[in-house]
């Protein structure tokens, strides 16, 4: 019997087994991403986009399709992904806003109101800020953090758009009555894929 040497393998593209691995085509989500780039177009031409929430059970695409769409828009405007599961804080995600769009780190030890005004006063485009697997984050830090993103406008002249990603249907309910009258996100839905759905994409994939 043959067996593979120490430098041979039998998969052609090993990284496909990755849990971050980003395919080249999203199969039957298209309306998905249609909807997701028509929400934030404008900010390409340089004016507010309109929220989105994107609702759906666990593996039916919804981190894939905002990076997706992110990769596309990088660039015309600043795009900041962040994980609830891992920075939940609302000084954590204004950390990863200003990395993002300064590409370097703030000072550590930097105050709240410095870290939020230092990020303002950098922005020179829209900014767009995807916030996945909301529902990790506590009651008061998810209407402290997404005021604060919603509210950015009044302190500085900028144009910031929030994505929500979670698989709880009631988030909303867990908005105060502030926070929740400021994020007027347009719903997109991402069903459970069926058999065949399934089947192709794996096709796909393989
Ligand atoms: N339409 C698709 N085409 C190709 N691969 C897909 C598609 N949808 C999902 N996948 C793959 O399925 C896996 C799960 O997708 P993803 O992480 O985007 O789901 P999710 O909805 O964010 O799940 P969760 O709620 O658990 O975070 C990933 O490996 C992703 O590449
Ligand atoms: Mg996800």
């Amino acid at each position: 019997m043959d067996y593979l040497r120490w430098d041979e393998t039998l998969f052609k593209d090993p990284e496909v087994f990755d849990a971050n691995y980003l395919p080249d085509i999203l199969l039957y989500r298209e309306m998905q991403l249609n909807q997701l780039v028509s929400n934030l177009r404008p900010a390409i031409a340089g004016f507010q986009p309109i929220n989105c929430l994107c609702l759906g059970f666990p593996a039916t695409g919804k981190t894939s399709a905002v990076k997706f769409v992110f990769k596309q828009i990088e660039g015309f405007v600043v795009v900041c992904y962040i994980n609830c599961q891992a920075v939940n804080t609302k000084h954590q995600v204004w950390t990863r806003i200003f990395e993002s769009i300064a590409n370097f780190k703030p000072h550590s030890g930097i105050s709240f109101s410095k870290l939020y005004l230092a990020c303002l006063e950098k922005l020179t485009k829209p900014l767009i800020v995807c916030l996945d697997d909301l529902n990790y984050l506590d009651n008061k830090t998810l209407n402290d953090t997404v005021y604060s993103i919603l509210k950015a406008y009044e302190t500085v002249d900028v144009k910031i758009g929030l994505i929500g990603i979670t698989t709880d249907f009631q988030i909303l309910s867990r908005l105060d009555s502030l926070t929740g009258s400021m994020f007027h996100a347009n719903e997109i839905h991402f069903p459970l894929y069926n058999k065949k759905e399934i089947n192709d994409i794996l096709k796909k994939r393989s």
